[in-house]
């Protein structure tokens, strides 16, 4: 058996160029045009490489891009000031400061000062608390992608096993609980968990985000189980050639499983299209207008 291929990509062309055409109903009929601040402090390059594209997509949707760039010896005090400016803006209405930030910054301190309405990464506790208590609020991005992915598999995930290797906050606990509001049976794996591969061998649908290249392996894979890989890892392949490979070792998984992202061309272009998403559904919010149904 091959595993069908998630195209990722073209879900997320899909699912853009509904947004861009709901963008241009709100503007037309509404007068309004949603904006998006994206943050960006130094000039590490794989967030220079995303903040460009971040901003492309948001242009291309229709959107106001509103780039902030500011050197890594900004102290925390300047960074939190312009977050107040923009949390005041009414043309702005998502707030996304890329994460890594410099040591010297207190990530949680300027994750928690955006203003939960605004929270576009879905990453301030107001709206982690909703999600996990079941109210309306922003969701994480990469999850909210993965699910959409999971489900232009199977449109119903109620009632099946649904494992997750990975726990981190922008991840695996959002990822999670999206699982379950979609009333999966949810287990989250980590690295201390005993015997790994057996767990991820109950999975119906198995989400990898560990960070760590090609470690889930084929015989980890439930025959026929839908595989979404949210990995992105640079290694040096056959000829010492830099590429990019995900979480699970893709040809070994893919004779097992029933359905497989690739990376590239798998969750990474749902990330941009969900954060255009969450920034039209705050939109909506912001402007007392019903919520696009997308
Ligand atoms: N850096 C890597 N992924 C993300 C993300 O989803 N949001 C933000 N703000 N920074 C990131």
């Amino acid at each position: 058996m091959t595993a069908k291929i998630i195209d990722g990509k073209t879900v997320a062309a899909e699912l853009r160029a509904r947004i861009a055409s709901e963008v241009a109903r709100l503007k037309s009929a509404h007068g309004v045009t949603p904006g998006l601040a994206v943050v960006l402090v130094g000039a590490d390059p794989a967030s220079e490489v995303y903040v460009r594209n971040k901003s492309k997509a948001v242009t291309e949707a229709g959107m106001n891009p509103v780039d902030r760039h500011l050197p890594a010896t900004v102290s925390e005090v300047e960074l939190l000031a312009l977050i107040a400016q923009l949390n005041a803006d009414p043309k702005v209405n998502g707030i996304l400061v890329q994460l890594p930030l410099p040591k010297h910054i207190d990530a949680q301190k300027v994750i928690h000062a955006i203003a939960s309405e605004k929270d576009v990464d879905g990453f301030h506790p107001l709206n982690v608390g909703r999600h996990a208590s079941g109210s309306p609020g922003l969701v994480p991005c990469t999850p909210l992608g993965c699910v959409i992915l999971a489900k232009t598999v199977k449109p119903s995930l109620e009632g099946l096993d649904a494992v997750v290797i990975g726990r981190s906050n922008i991840v695996g606990k959002p990822v999670a609980q999206l699982l379950l509001s979609e009333n999966a049976t949810v287990t989250i794996a980590h690295s201390k968990t005993r015997d790994l591969a057996a767990v991820c061998r109950r999975a119906d649908v198995l989400i990898a985000a560990i960070g760590r290249p090609e470690f889930v392996r084929g015989d980890w894979i439930k025959p026929g189980a839908i595989v979404i890989d949210v990995g992105i890892n640079r290694v040096t392949g056959e000829g010492g050639k830099s590429k990019i490979v995900g979480d699970v070792a893709y040809a070994e998984a893919s004779r097992v499983a029933g359905a497989i992202t690739p990376v590239p061309g798998g969750v990474g272009p749902m990330t941009i299209a969900c954060l255009l998403l969450n920034t039209l559904r705050a939109t909506c919010e912001h402007n007392n207008l019903p919520a696009p149904s997308l």
